[in-house]
């Protein structure tokens, strides 16, 4: 059976109180969960919630980090600070930081390559906004994402990378793609990795669909071929509608 890779990215979200709280709700209603599951707090209750999360199913991630190792990099968090604190996953490339915070394709290599050269696993965050939807360009944005975020990635450390499919226009806006829309994307993102590594390499990576994911919406997005699990913001801060997501 296919193992659907489900992660809870909760942003700005959640006092340190607030982040355990949750995390132990989802440690006890996710026991036994059949999927891969990643939980990414704020890097302020990364510890505390490390601590609820040791020894569960549940992975610790974080939702960005340093292009740099060390030094004078004022209120930014390094890769060897989140090992230290149990994380094994981080989110880069999300449209949040791109967008809001201009991060480059080439910025987010860097991060990308450093984070797999400490062994972290990544999710690359790819998607296209509304304008370059309308455009005819989604599958273009893509491609040059997808590329550009794994410049001088070998195959080898490809099993440690997650795509994240998220269309700008979908996210924390209610309207999420449709599954057949979602689902040429994840198609053209898995040739391109084809066209990168090989078609074998391409099958075993994870492509998870983002924006707007909720309870009554997973199934179907999940029934697609090429979708091979979700990358959930605002339905991640309750235990009422991750884990039903998780368990779908
Ligand atoms: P959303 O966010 O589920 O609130 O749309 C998804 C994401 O940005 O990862």
């Amino acid at each position: 059976m296919r193992k659907y890779y489900m992660a809870g990215n909760w942003k700005m979200n959640t006092t340190k109180g607030e982040a355990v709280d949750l995390a132990k709700a989802l440690v006890s209603q996710l026991k036994g969960c059949a999927q891969k599951v990643m939980i990414a707090p704020p890097f302020t209750s990364l510890d505390a919630v490390g601590q609820v999360v040791k020894g569960s199913n549940i992975l610790l991630g974080a939702q960005n980090m340093a292009a740099e190792e060390k030094g004078a990099h004022t209120g930014e968090i390094s890769v060897l600070m989140l090992k230290d604190l149990g994380v094994s996953v981080v989110i880069l490339g999300h449209s949040e930081r791109r967008h809001i915070y201009g991060e480059s394709d080439a910025f987010i290599n860097r991060k990308v390559k450093l984070a797999l050269q400490h062994g972290l696993d990544v999710i690359l965050c790819v998607g296209e906004t509304l304008d370059e939807r309308e455009a005819g360009k989604a599958e273009r944005i893509c491609d040059e994402q997808t590329k550009k975020g794994l410049e001088g990635v070998s195959l080898a450390q490809l099993s440690k990378v997650t795509i994240a499919y998220e269309p700008v226009w979908a996210i924390g806006t209610g309207k999420n793609a449709t599954p057949a829309d979602a689902e040429a994307i994840h198609q053209a993102i898995r040739k391109t990795l084809a066209g990168l590594y090989s078609v074998d390499a391409a099958k075993k990576v994870q492509i998870q669909y983002g924006g707007s994911v909720k309870p009554d919406n997973v199934k179907e997005l999940m029934a697609m071929a090429d979708i091979d699990g979700a990358l959930v913001g605002g339905a991640a801060l309750k235990p009422e509608s991750f884990v039903p997501i998780a368990l779908f």
